[in-house]
This record gives C-alpha cells, sequence and structure tokens, in this order.
C-alpha cells in the first residue's frame, strides 16, 4: 500500500523530517518560502494531511478545495490562522502544540516587559551610535519591577507561568482579567487577583497580554483603553498582532499616555506599522517568544506526533477537535 501524502509548509528540523518520512510521502519547502494562497492549495490538493505553522492560512476555501486532507497540524498553540469550525465540518482534524512552549514563552514575555520598563533597547542603541560620552544621574531612568503591579490579561498557560514569575521572584502584586476567572486554588498560586478589564487597565503598572486572538479580542487595547492606563506604565504583547490597535498604541507612545512597550507581535506581519519604527520607547522582536531551540524542536515533535497518530490510526496528543476521530 502506498504512503499517505503530507505536506511540510515550511522548513523544519531535518529529524523531524525524517520522523514523518518513516510514514509518508513526505513533500517539503528547503526554500522556506511563505506560499501564496494558490500555491499552497495546489501543493496541498494531492495531500492526505499538512505540518503547518502561523504563516500558513487553513480556511474554508482551501479546505474545500483539498477534499482528501485528513490533517492539519500546527506548529504553534494559538491557532487563529486555522477555521477551526470549518475542519470539524469536513471531518479534518486539527491540532496545536500547547504545553511543550510555556514555560520558555513566559521567560520571554518577562523579560520583554523588564526591557521595555528599564530601556535596554533603547539605551543599547544610544550606546551602539557612539553617544555615551559621561554616566548622568537620570540616565535611562526607567521603573523597576520588582514590587510593581503586574497586569495580565488572558490568564492562561502562559499568563499564569508569568505570573508566577512576577508573584515568587519579584514580590509583583498580580492582577489578572480573562473570560472566565480561575480557580481559587489557582489564583493562589501564582498570587493572583481577578479584576475587571477597567481595573486592570486603571491600576497595572505592567500590563501583559496573553490572549488568544479571535474577532472578539480583535483590538481589545485600542485608543480608549490605552487613555486608561496610568502614564507611567508599560504594555507587552507576546499574544498575537490585531490584539492591539498598532496605530493607536503608535500614537499613545509618541505623546507619553503610556511610558513604553514591548512587542513581539503586529498586526500584520512580519510588516511592523512604520510609526512604531521611528519611536524609542518600544522594544520591538520578531515573534520569537518561543524561540528555544530546544522548545522549538519539542513544537516542531508535537505537530508531527499529531500529524502521525491523525493518519495512521493512533490517539493524536494535541487534536484541537478530537470528536472528529471518534467517527473514523
Ligand atoms: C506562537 O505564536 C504560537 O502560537 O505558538
Amino acid at each position: 500500500m502506498s504512503k499517505p501524502k503530507v505536506l511540510v509548509a515550511r522548513r523544519v528540523f531535518d529529524s523531524v523530517l525524517q520522523r514523518l518520512a518513516a510514514h509518508f510521502e513526505v513533500e517539503g519547502n528547503d526554500e522556506d518560502r511563505v506560499w501564496p494562497k494558490a500555491e499552497l492549495v495546489a501543493r496541498l490538493q494531492d495531500k492526505d494531511g499538512a505540518f503547518i505553522t502561523g504563516s500558513e492560512r487553513i480556511d474554508a476555501e482551501v479546505l474545500e478545495a483539498c477534499p482528501r486532507l485528513k490533517a492539519v497540524c500546527n506548529m504553534a498553540v494559538g491557532y487563529n490562522n486555522i477555521d477551526l469550525p470549518a475542519c470539524t465540518a469536513r471531518g479534518v482534524m486539527a491540532s496545536n502544540t500547547p504545553d511543550v512552549l510555556t514555560e520558555t514563552t513566559a521567560d520571554f514575555g518577562f523579560a520583554l516587559m523588564m526591557a521595555t520598563a528599564r530601556r535596554m533597547a533603547e539605551s543599547e542603541h544610544f550606546l551602539r551610535r557612539g553617544e555615551w560620552k559621561q554616566w548622568s544621574y537620570d540616565m535611562f531612568t526607567g521603573s523597576d519591577v520588582h514590587g510593581a503591579t503586574l497586569g495580565i490579561l488572558g490568564m492562561g498557560r502562559i499568563g499564569r507561568a508569568i505570573a508566577r514569575r512576577g508573584h515568587l521572584g519579584f514580590g509583583m502584586p498580580v492582577i489578572y482579567h480573562n473570560r472566565s476567572r480561575l480557580p481559587a486554588e489557582q489564583e493562589a498560586e501564582v498570587g493572583a487577583r481577578y479584576v475587571s478589564k477597567e481595573q486592570l487597565l486603571r491600576e497595572a503598572d505592567h500590563l501583559v497580554l496573553v490572549l488568544p486572538y479571535s474577532a472578539e479580542s480583535h483590538h481589545a487595547i485600542g485608543a480608549v483603553e490605552l487613555a486608561q492606563m496610568k502614564p507611567e506604565s508599560t504594555l507587552t504583547n507576546v499574544a498575537r498582532g490585531g490584539i492591539v490597535d498598532d496605530a493607536a498604541l503608535a500614537q499613545a507612545l509618541r505623546e507619553r499616555r503610556i511610558a513604553a512597550a514591548g512587542l513581539d507581535v503586529f498586526e500584520g506581519e512580519p510588516r511592523v506599522n512604520p510609526d512604531l519604527l521611528t519611536l524609542p520607547n518600544v522594544v520591538l522582536t520578531p515573534h520569537i517568544a518561543s524561540a528555544s531551540v530546544k522548545t522549538r524542536l519539542a513544537m516542531a515533535d508535537l505537530a508531527a506526533d499529531n500529524l502521525i497518530a491523525a493518519l495512521t490510526g493512533g490517539t493524536p496528543p494535541t487534536p484541537l477537535n478530537p470528536e472528529v476521530l471518534a467517527g473514523r
């Protein structure tokens, strides 16, 4: 019997390709070009499964054009690039990569928040430009992280891991807002207090966004929300572009209505709002919060585990719509 065919839509670790090749006929993407939709569809048309990343959008139109497809396995925890109801309606299993990236992403979120509060990027650029002539008492003074109030919007696994760092490591009072409130023992574990979104915006010294992107969270932070934040506060986004209105943020940063921002994700990335590029008080990184070597390998292996199990009659470890498997 011939092997099932899979598409690996971006370049990935050789060891992962080799694991997939033991089960499947694999078409890869050595040049690592992000394929336009029509090309993605053309390449997916004869495939039984796909290993994808956040750069590939799997919507109803793609699924309609690729009727052989039985599994799409995302190498990311966020899956706003996948139309999950459309997958479920067509019996296509979709999966993501939760848990394996939680601590690595929380490390980065905390680091970005600290870099933002303590003006690390701005001062490094100053030094590299050769402008450092003497020490002075107020050179690049920022705001403290220890003891400051940490605000978290979106209290899932990564939000809790960031809260734990702030609570246990930095003595920060932690407040959060989420669609649903955590059970009391989980709140106690990370020292977090549930507040309304308005209270979160008003009281946080450092606000970190860790909520999934959806129509509901689109521009959850816009001009109105930024206006409610303290002028000395910072905003850090390690969740998804589009949760923040980047144009409104650029204006708030320019007018110093908040002190600074740290952004790992952007509306329409990899394009970045040009206004943000001109501002000193924003730390910008290219969507790398989960990028430790160990974690990226764990994510790729987990996406491969899901694909192998889904197409060989096994039990995928992290399906998003397990109900489609029951029907097989
Ligand atoms: C990265 O952004 C992810 O969702 O894993």
